[in-house]
């Protein structure tokens, strides 16, 4: 049975890191304050003019590399991104273009946080329907461009980074076992930025007043992440036979930890089974799940046979979930 496999993975991270206590110098907050209502402790920020190209093509070249798959194997690249290089063209051409990349198919999802799992359920329908062999999928941000760091409600969440996953048909029963993909427009002012888009064109008259960061309703999205955590993660168990007590790994979108807790909470996992890293990076959004994936890479954490329920929420509102056996 054919099914699709990730057979390398990749991160980049920039090197700037910043903490909660610098955070307290430009607003209102306290890194007491975030560590307990967050679990953030730092994050990452690009330079000024980096864009999720840069540390997306970085990524996708370690990941490549940890595949021992060439730049011409590969048939799609899916970049899943909020914060694109440009409106168009897609941030996916752009790094075909800096992979050396050529004759592959290369587009952008916007699926904000579920953007990867967004991804990996496209990628998995190309394979296994069999029109690509080898996909790649990247999820790239630079959130801190898009924050007001005046605003404590948001800018304590975010950081920067990419995580990337080479993708490729595979015959031994390992792989990509379910995906679950799901989305409700009618709660998308809850998590958005407003202005710069087509509906809301940034002109030298508004641009003072216009919203061009992000601007959220952190109690109503915990709300609803907490009910989307556990329909995605059950959604994905289903289709599979398989039940929480079985897998080996959950690993969820790193937005927040009490969210987290709640969830794991209503599985049933132990907490011992729970990847967590955003207490150093933050939530990355679209490339939160592929840069935690290569930490338990590097750190050996992933072995084969092994069960992964991996599940998010975000913007849109979206909300994913997919299981791999590894
Ligand atoms: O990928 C999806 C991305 N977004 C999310 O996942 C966000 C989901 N929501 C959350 O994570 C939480 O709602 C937050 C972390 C954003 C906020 O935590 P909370 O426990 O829901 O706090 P709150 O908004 O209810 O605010 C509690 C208090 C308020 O003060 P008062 O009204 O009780 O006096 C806030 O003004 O904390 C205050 N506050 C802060 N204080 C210090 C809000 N932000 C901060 C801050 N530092 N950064």
């Amino acid at each position: 049975m054919i099914r699709t496999r990730i057979i390398g993975t990749g991160r980049c991270l920039p090197d700037k890191v910043v903490t909660n206590t610098d955070l307290e110098h430009l607003m209102d907050t306290s890194d007491e304050w975030i560590r307990q209502r967050t679990g953030i402790v730092q994050r990452h920020m690009a330079e000024p003019g980096t864009g999720p190209s840069d540390l997306g093509a970085v990524a996708a070249k370690r990941a490549l590399d940890a595949a021992g798959v060439s730049p011409s194997e590969v048939d799609f690249i899916i970049c899943a991104t909020i914060t694109p290089d440009y409106l168009f063209p897609a941030t996916a051409c752009v790094m075909q273009h800096k992979l050396g990349i050529k004759n592959s198919g290369a587009m952008d999802i916007n699926a904000a946080c579920s953007g990867f799992l967004y991804g990996l359920q496209i990628a998995d329908a190309f394979i296994r329907g069999g029109t690509h062999r080898t996909v790649l999928v990247v999820g790239a941000e630079v959130l801190t461009a898009r924050l007001d760091f005046t605003n404590r409600n948001t800018a304590i969440l975010f950081g920067d980074g990419s995580g990337a996953a080479v993708l490729r048909a595979d015959f031994t029963g390992r792989g990509v076992l379910s995906t679950y993909t799901n989305a409700d427009g009618s709660a998308g002012d809850i998590l958005c930025i407003p202005a710069g888009g087509t509906k809301q064109i940034i002109t030298p008259d508004n641009v003072n007043e216009a919203e061009m960061t992000v601007i959220m309703d952190g109690r109503a999205l915990y709300k609803r992440a907490v009910l989307a955590f556990g329909e995605a993660t059950q959604k994905a168990l289903e289709p599979t036979g398989l039940k929480a007590s079985d897998i080996t790994w959950f690993l969820p979108h790193q937005a927040n930890q009490r969210i987290i807790e709640s969830a794991v909470e209503r599985l049933g996992v132990p907490s011992e089974k729970v990847y967590l890293n955003l207490d150093r990076v933050a939530n990355t959004s679209a490339a939160s799940i592929p840069i935690a994936l290569d930490e338990m890479v590097e750190r050996d954490l992933l072995h084969e046979g092994d069960l992964v329920l991996m599940a998010s929420f975000g913007a849109g509102l979206t909300w994913a979930g997919a299981m791999v056996r590894w």
